[in-house]
């Protein structure tokens, strides 16, 4: 299938995406509302008069957020509510209080490099639980809803770190491999591609398509147990420009019926047979294979139930 190419790109802002598209009649969540990239993909959807639900672990910082998206866009539809993606019993809770259809999904909450092995209750490592495994039980919860929107999308925030591993499916938790900060952030990055893939094979005849996106290099608390973004300044993105590829991805036309695919500056990436050396972009082929995407579907049906 032909690489999707759009006329935005590197320097495009999430503003200037949506730019057009009337969001008014469009029910939207997203994960991780109260930071970051999160915030900014979120006000930008809301200035195109969408209804936004910000899923967040910390409601007083998302009552914040809401609170001054509603001032700074002038749409009263914004709304809080709590989930824990590391609790499975949060999310559940999420998914049972959710009512109505759900046009646009954005799994955009995340962690990065715990610098030591963290477990969640059920002993599964804590990036991969909740970058992926809660996404995971929250989207497939939400299956639904989303499938009653005729027409839904969701979007699965990866990263460039998807080259770093791929989804090791021997030892998901490092019971058995010395933990690695980033080879657990670089998985469970991998398994938010394999879970676009998989999804959209499973529910684009509902008309349910996921992609994933990598948002680019942008200073957020994301980068709090690393010291800061080490990435050199003509190559970071400010935050409007990280929510850019998210927000095309969840509302632009170009992308009607389009799936499983990954996409970073606003366009879809290329796939690489190597990690680069300097991680100027790219998706691994393991990221994107359906027969890996097809197990880690069954692995993570059984570790949710
Ligand atoms: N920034 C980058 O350079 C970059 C690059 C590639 C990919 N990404 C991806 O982009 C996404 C957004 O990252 P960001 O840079 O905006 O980071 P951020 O500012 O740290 O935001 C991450 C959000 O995820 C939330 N979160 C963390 N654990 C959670 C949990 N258990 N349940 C619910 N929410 C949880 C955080 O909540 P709290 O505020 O309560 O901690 C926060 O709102 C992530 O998926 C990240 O992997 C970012």
């Amino acid at each position: 299938m032909p690489q999707i190419k759009t006329t935005f790109g590197f320097h495009s802002t999430a503003e200037e995406v949506v730019n057009g598209i009337d969001l008014s009649e469009t029910r939207i969540i997203v994960t991780g509302g109260s930071s970051g990239i999160g915030i900014e993909t979120a006000r930008t959807l809301a200035l195109s008069g969408a209804e936004v639900t910000l899923a967040v672990r910390n409601v007083e910082a998302g009552n914040i957020v809401a609170a001054n998206i509603k001032e700074t866009t002038s749409n009263p539809k914004v709304a809080v509510a709590h989930l824990d993606l590391a609790d499975l019993a949060s999310v559940r809770e999420f998914v049972g209080s959710w009512r109505g259809p759900l046009h646009i999904l954005i799994n955009n909450a995340g962690i990065m490099a715990l610098p030591e092995l963290v477990r969640t209750r059920e002993g599964y490592e804590m990036q991969f639980a909740t970058n992926f495994l809660g996404h995971f039980a929250l989207t497939v919860g939400l299956h639904r809803f989303l499938a009653t929107a005729n027409g839904a999308r969701v979007v699965s925030l990866s990263s460039s770190a998807n080259m770093i591993a791929p989804v090791i499916f021997d030892d998901l938790h490092f019971n058995f491999l010395p933990y690695e900060p980033f080879v657990a952030y670089g998985q469970s990055k991998t398994a938010n591609v394999l879970f676009a893939v998989e999804a959209t094979r499973r529910w684009m005849d509902e008309g349910i398509f996921v992609n994933a996106v990598n948002p680019g290099a942008i200073a957020t608390n994301l980068q709090k147990h690393t010291g800061g973004l080490k990435t050199p300044p003509e190559r970071r993105k400010t935050i409007q420009q990280g929510a850019a590829t998210s927000v095309l991805v969840a509302v632009s036309p170009l992308l009607a019926g389009i799936g499983g695919r990954y996409f970073e500056d606003c366009n879809e990436a290329s796939t690489v047979s190597q990690r680069p050396s300097d991680f100027r972009g790219g998706v691994a082929p393991y990221a994107l294979n359906p027969d890996n995407a097809a197990r880690l579907w069954t692995i993570a049906q059984t570790l949710i139930s």
